[in-house]
C-alpha cells in the first residue's frame, strides 16, 4: 500500500463510488442508533452525558457531515442525470432528513431542560428517540437498497469519481481534519459507555 502523508479519512480507505461512502457512514450512524436504542432502557437524568454524546454524534457526524453529503452533492448529481429532486425517491429522502432534524431538535430542548433539573422532558425525549430512530433505521434501508442502486447507474463513472473527491472537501470544509475520526471515536466510547459489544 502507498504511504500516505495526508490525514483525511478518505486516505485510509479505497472508495470507488461516492455511495460506498455514504453506505459506510451508514455502518456508523447504527451503532449510535443502537447505543441510542440502549439509552431508552435507563432514566434519562442518570445518563444525560451519554445523550448528549449521542446528539452531538446525531447533529454533527448525521446531519452535518452524512446528510448534507447526500443533499448538497448526490442528490444534485443525481438530478442532473434525470432523477427529479422534487417528488419520487429523493423528496422522500429529503423530507425524512427534515423530520428528523426535527426529532433532534426537540430531544435536544428536552436534554437541556433535564440539565436545568426540570423533569417534564422526559416523555419528549424518549417518544423522540423512537420516533428517531424507527426513521431512521428505515430511511437508512430505502437508501442503501433503492437509492443508492438508482445513484449508481445513473451518474457516470467520471461524475462518481469527481464526487468522491467533492465529499473529501466537503469533509475538510465543513468538519475539519480529523473530525470524521472524533465521531468514529465517539461511537466507540458510547458502546463501551453501555456494554454494547461491536462484533
Ligand atoms: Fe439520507
Ligand atoms: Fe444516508
Amino acid at each position: 500500500m502507498e504511504h500516505s502523508h495526508g490525514h483525511g479519512f478518505y486516505e485510509h480507505h479505497q472508495f470507488e463510488k461516492p455511495t460506498e461512502v455514504l453506505s459506510d457512514e451508514h455502518r456508523v450512524i447504527e451503532r449510535v442508533l443502537a447505543a441510542v436504542g440502549k439509552l431508552l432502557t435507563v432514566p434519562p437524568a442518570q445518563s444525560l452525558s451519554h445523550w448528549k454524546k449521542a446528539l452531538d454524534f446525531i447533529s454533527n457526524f448525521a446531519d452535518q457531515c452524512h446528510h448534507l453529503k447526500e443533499e448538497k452533492l448526490l442528490f444534485p448529481a443525481m438530478e442532473a442525470h434525470g432523477i427529479p429532486l422534487e417528488g419520487g425517491p429523493i423528496g422522500v429522502m429529503l423530507m425524512e432528513h427534515e423530520e428528523g432534524r426535527s426529532h433532534v431538535r426537540a430531544m435536544r430542548a428536552a436534554v437541556e431542560g433535564l440539565e436545568r433539573g426540570e423533569t417534564g422532558g422526559v416523555e419528549s425525549l424518549l417518544s423522540h428517540a423512537r420516533g428517531y430512530l424507527r426513521l431512521l433505521k428505515e430511511h437508512i434501508q430505502k437508501e442503501d437498497e433503492i437509492l443508492f442502486m438508482i445513484a449508481d447507474d445513473c451518474i457516470p463513472a467520471a461524475e462518481q469519481t469527481a464526487l468522491l473527491k467533492s465529499f473529501e472537501e466537503h469533509e475538510a470544509r465543513e468538519m475539519g481534519a480529523g473530525v470524521h475520526e472524533k465521531y468514529l471515536a465517539i461511537a466507540q466510547e458510547l458502546e463501551a459507555a453501555l456494554n454494547i459489544s461491536n462484533e
